[in-house]
This record gives structure tokens, sequence and C-alpha cells, in this order.
């Protein structure tokens, strides 16, 4: 099966070897696991054998219960699923609809979800490692009261699917008490490196995603020793052009089901990297859509960005274009249309410089999702670990959290 490939020929900066090198030392060390939150970096192969076939059997029950199946999680509890689903276009057939909930504190966005419970049959799945985070501890109450409304309580608890850290937390205790379902997120795996934990693949398996396509992706490109030795020069490259004073790495992609996995970048990078005065701000934009707005931004604004695109060589839906459209564009694909896109964008921003960096996935399936996640959780480590950070800890989030724990007086 085919490997996403990099084309660094327009990153405009190149990595001296030097660079290179470190950032193969780095995935070396991080291989032996002994730091605090690596155990993602051998996961697609030290999984536990049984988890797979017990979120199978767990989905199967979910599904036989509801039609939709709420998610309640944030951050790196979450992005993970919304943006695979929305990548693969929605849940398979016949399997229930993916809602997401406790990713924002809104409550015009929550009150929503009072009629959605009453009007369908509905289970939850709470995601929250530390199961404190208020987000989600929010919704999970919000929610858990109108489903005791409908069920009563007993039943709600066989609706509920929590999870959490196989220890700690209030979610734990509660999940002990109430005898919920429950999987785990290990330990020693933090939330924006929990793609491939029951976190995010639990509700995917409810969706009916093919899971072990998913995690195959994740296990050839972790194994493709090849592979890295081209593959992290991504790493490096990223880490040559802040050094060559870019600030901005702006994620784009030509299709709007790509809008989540830019998201999930974001959160990937930005939590990973921006701390002690250093690191890329990421952005993400939609191209056609955005070339409309930031597009002149990119092409004629302050070069203090660069730019990596996220492309899929290949779609598996197409739209012919009739007649009426004219005679130069009748008769051909939208796709290809939009692949000429991509090229012309390009052409057009090598003229003012911008340095471009594409990944290209020949199709947009679960192995190359698994192959994609676990590149960029990589490539944001051992960037991460070029600029001296730590890229595995948040201490400026606990702040906020703090501060909005301090004024609610918890
Ligand atoms: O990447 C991270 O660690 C964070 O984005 C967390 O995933 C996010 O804050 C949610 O935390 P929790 O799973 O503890 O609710």
């Amino acid at each position: 099966m085919d490997m996403i490939r990099l084309d660094l020929e327009k990153a405009r900066i190149s990595a001296d070897s030097g660079i290179v090198t470190k950032a193969l030392e780095i995935r070396e060390e991080l291989k032996q696991d002994k730091e605090a939150y690596t155990g993602w970096v051998n996961w697609p192969f030290t999984m536990p054998a049984e988890w797979m076939p017990e979120m199978d059997r767990v989905a199967a029950d979910i599904r036989s219960k509801c039609g939709k199946l709420i998610v309640i999680g944030i951050g790196g509890s979450y992005l993970g699923s919304a943006a695979i689903i929305e990548a693969l276009g929605g849940s398979k057939p016949g399997c229930p609809e993916l809602l997401f909930a406790g990713n924002n504190m809104s409550g015009y966005y929550h009150a929503d979800f009072k009629r959605i419970i009453e009007e369908n049959d509905v289970c939850l799945c709470v995601v929250s490692k530390s199961g404190g985070t208020m987000e989600s501890r929010l919704a999970f109450s919000i929610l858990k009261d109108w489903m005791y409304e409908k069920y009563g309580k007993e039943e709600t608890a066989k609706r509920i699917v929590a999870v959490t850290d196989p220890k700690k937390g209030v979610l734990r205790e509660e999940c002990d008490r109430e005898g919920y379902v429950t999987f785990e997120i290990p330990g020693n795996i933090g939330g924006r490196y929990s793609a491939f934990t029951p976190g995010i693949m639990f509700p995917l398996a409810v969706a009916g995603v093919d899971l072990k396509a998913f995690v195959k992706g994740a296990a050839d490109i972790c194994s493709d020793e090849a592979f890295w030795k081209d593959g992290l020069r991504y790493a490096a490259s990223r880490f040559a052009l802040l050094e060559a004073g870019k600030k901005i790495e702006v994620f784009e992609y030509y299709d709007p089901s790509l809008r989540l996995i830019g998201e999930w970048c974001k959160q990937l990078f930005g939590e990973s990297e921006g701390k002690e005065g250093k690191g890329l701000f990421p952005a993400s934009l939609t191209f056609s859509t955005d070339l409309h707005s930031m597009g002149q931004y990119l092409q004629q604004g302050p070069q203090i960005f660069f730019e990596t695109i996220l492309n899929v060589v290949k779609r598996d839906r197409d739209v012919k274009v009739p007649e009426s459209a004219g005679p130069e564009l009748a008769g051909r694909s939208l796709n290809d249309i939009n692949a000429m896109a991509v090229k012309g964008v390009m052409a057009a921003h090598e003229k003012a410089d911008i340095p471009m960096i594409r990944i290209d996935m020949e199709e947009m399936n679960e192995y190359a999702l698994g192959q994609l996640l676990y590149f960029l959780m990589m490539t944001s480590a051992v960037t991460g670990k070029l600029m001296g950070i730590d890229p595995f800890n948040q201490p400026g989030v606990e702040d906020y959290k703090q501060e909005i724990r301090n004024l609610l007086g918890q």
C-alpha cells in the first residue's frame, strides 16, 4: 500500500545534514520510551491485543442502542475522532452519527443537545484523561441529566462509555461507582498523542471506521526505517525555517473535509511547541475557499510564514463538469480542476518566494490517516526536541484552567 510522500523541493530553506542527523537521533531516543509521555511512540505495536476486540464488542452493543453517539471531550480528547470522521465523510452506512459536545462552554451550543436527546436514541462517550477538565465535566453532567429524564438512571448508565486514566481522576471514581463500561488512555500517553488509543478510536469504532487499517497505517510508517530517513527532513526543515525567521506554518488543504485535520494539526503543534518563547504558530486554511480572503495576505503580506500542503492525490468521489460551464471546462473532472488549483497556487506562491512543503497522500482512507497522524505526531515531537522544549507538557494550558477555576471559586 502507498506510503505518504514528502516533497521539500520548494521549501527554499533546507536543513543542514547536522540537523537531519540530530532529528534521526531524537527519534531513536523516543523509540526507547524512557521519557515520560512517550508511550505513543511504539503504541501501534504495544497496544494490548485484547483492546481492539473489546472495543469492537462494546461498539456493536452501542450501535444496537442508538442512532447518535454524543462524544464529550476537548483538545486531544476529541479532535482526533472528529477530524477522522469528517475526513472519511461521516459514519459508515447504518452506524450511528457522531456528535461532539464538551469542546466549548457555550450554553447556546449545548442547548441543542436537549432536543437531540429527546428526539433520538442516544448514547454518550465521555473522553477525559484527567477526568477533571471543566468543559467535558460540565457537558457530561448536563447531558447525563437530560438522559436521566428520558431513560432513568439505570438505563442511562448502560448508555455511557467512559474513556479516562486507568487509575486517577474524578471520572475514574464515577466509573467505578456507577459501573460504566470504561476504556483507558494509558498513563504514559498525553492527550494530543492519543490518536491510537480508545479515547479517539472507540467513537470511531461505533461509527464503523476500519480501525485495523488505521492502526496498520501507523504501524507501517512507525516501522519503516527507510521512510524516516527522508520523512524526518520535514521536522528538520520546520526547525530550519523557524531559525531562519519564519514564525507561522500554514497547513493548507483543497477539500473542506480536511478542515478538522487542520484543527488537529493546530492542536498538536501549537500545544506541543509553543513554549519558552519558541515554536511555530500553526494556522490552517481551506482552499480554494480561503484563497479569496487569506490568499491575498499570503501572496503579498509580510513573509513571516511557510506553507504545508496536505494533498490528497485521488478521491473516490467526483463530479463531471456539464456543457453549460463552457467549452474549456465542459467534460472535465472537478477533482482534476482542483488538482490544477494546487499546481497553480504553488506556482504563484513560488513567485512570491514562499517556502512550501507538500505532503502527498495517494488516497484518503483509514490506512492513509493512520500514517498521516503518526507522521505528524513524530514530526511534532522531534521538532519540539530540536527547539529544546518539552513537546509533551502544556504548562500554559494548565495556567488558564487554574484561572477559570479561581474565578468560579473552585
Ligand atoms: O493534549 C492535551 O493534553 C490536551 O489538549 C488535553 O487533551 C485536553 O486538555 C483535554 O484533557 P483531558 O483529556 O484531561 O480532559
